[in-house]
């Protein structure tokens, strides 16, 4: 018997209300607008109110894409995300609870950037796998919480939001079936991205900063943004690449390459490394910034609005981020309302 393939049928986005412009962030930090758009594309990013989490975004996005697919039921819930409500337990269960999903299957999936593709790709297995009819992948973050007040690079980037679809079981050659997942991880780069402290490694005692480890606690994000560039042009476009082969895709067969939206001098080097057209890259992180695992569904969500991804559209996700992680799959983008 062939395993059933994972069809995405719903699409579902939510993004907190407050807007937080480049001059927002000049007036509070050593920053500009010019400097913000001309080396990361980025105009505005949305923040989430104190006392909503990760649950919250999730919750709202979730219920979206069920609407999206017409549904009200699904048999699991994966979530991707960096930013739990705590670390423990994990969040899904708590998502899939106020969802009204009762006792399926939901768990978190930590990938950093590239969650949502490790959570599109996992969701897919358990399609495959008979263990699940549908299945509910989400991505969401809320990474306001975990930057460094002070820190330009990582605040100018970065902005919460969450997005989910919806997979349900299917042909293979259905419009929205999920190609063949690539998918990849480079653990000497795990410092590049990085919460140092807060884990086993560096545990944050309720009663000091020190982690006992020989310096000051550290509970905030890092990145050591150049390096990350780098590798993420590269990853994300040979990652693409194969993904399409596997698809029996040549570069010229992509419509659409709707890549992890970090940075748009990236998007333009994985364009430009794949020779591909740049309009096929739709670019979302002017409006919202880079929300990490959330930022593939809301591009996707964006593109269809604008009218840029179209139903038949032969599709390329990527993403790339802390891990090292990065993935790739493809899809015949389907006929779906997004809500
Ligand atoms: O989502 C996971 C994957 N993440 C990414 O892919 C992010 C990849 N990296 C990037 O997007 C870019 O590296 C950044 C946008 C983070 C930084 O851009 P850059 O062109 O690589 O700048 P840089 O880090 O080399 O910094 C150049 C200068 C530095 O000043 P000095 O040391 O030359 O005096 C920074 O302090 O720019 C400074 N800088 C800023 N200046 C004004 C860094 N952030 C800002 C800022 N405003 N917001």
């Amino acid at each position: 018997m062939n395993a059933a393939a994972a069809v995405l049928c719903g699409l579902g986005t939510w993004l907190p209300p407050q807007a937080v412009t480049n001059d927002d962030l000049a007036r509070e930090l050593d920053t500009s607008d010019d400097w913000i758009r001309s080396r990361t594309g980025i105009g505005t990013r949305f923040v989430a109110a104190p006392t909503v989490a990760t649950s919250d975004l999730a919750v709202e996005a979730g219920r979206r894409a069920l609407k999206s697919a017409g549904r009200d039921a699904v048999d699991g819930v994966v979530l991707a995300t960096t930013t739990p409500d705590r670390p423990c337990p994990a969040t899904a269960p708590l998502v899939a609870a106020r969802l009204g999903l009762g006792t399926v299957a939901a768990f978190d999936v930590g990938a950093v950037c590239t969650g949502f593709l490790y959570a599109l790709a996992t969701g897919a297995g358990l399609i495959a796998a008979g263990t699940a009819g549908s299945v509910l992948v989400i991505g969401a973050d809320t990474y306001s919480r975990i930057l460094d007040p002070v820190d330009r690079s990582t605040r100018a980037i970065f902005g919460d939001g969450a997005g989910a679809v919806v997979l349900r079981s299917g042909g293979a050659t259905e419009p929205g079936a999920l190609g063949s997942a690539v998918l990849g991880s480079d653990g000497t780069g795990s410092e590049l991205i990085t919460v140092r402290s807060g884990g086993s490694r560096e545990p944050l005692h309720t009663s000091g900063t020190d982690t006992g480890t020989g310096g000051p606690a550290d509970p905030y994000f890092r990145m050591a943004g150049k390096a990350v560039f780098r590798g993420a042009v590269e990853r994300m476009a040979d990652a693409a690449l194969t993904a399409a082969r596997r698809a029996g895709w040549t570069t010229d067969d992509i419509d659409r390459l709707v890549a992890h939206q970090a940075n748009l001098r990236i998007l333009h080097a994985v364009a430009d490394r794949m020779r591909l057209p740049r309009h096929r890259c739709p670019v979302h992180l002017d409006q919202v910034g880079n929300t990490a695992a959330a930022s593939i569904p809301l591009a996707l969500a964006h593109a269809v609005a604008t009218g840029t991804l179209a139903p038949g559209h032969r599709t390329v996700l990527t993403a790339f981020g802390g891990g090292l992680t990065w993935g790739a799959c493809t899809l015949r983008w389907p006929a779906l309302t997004p809500a």
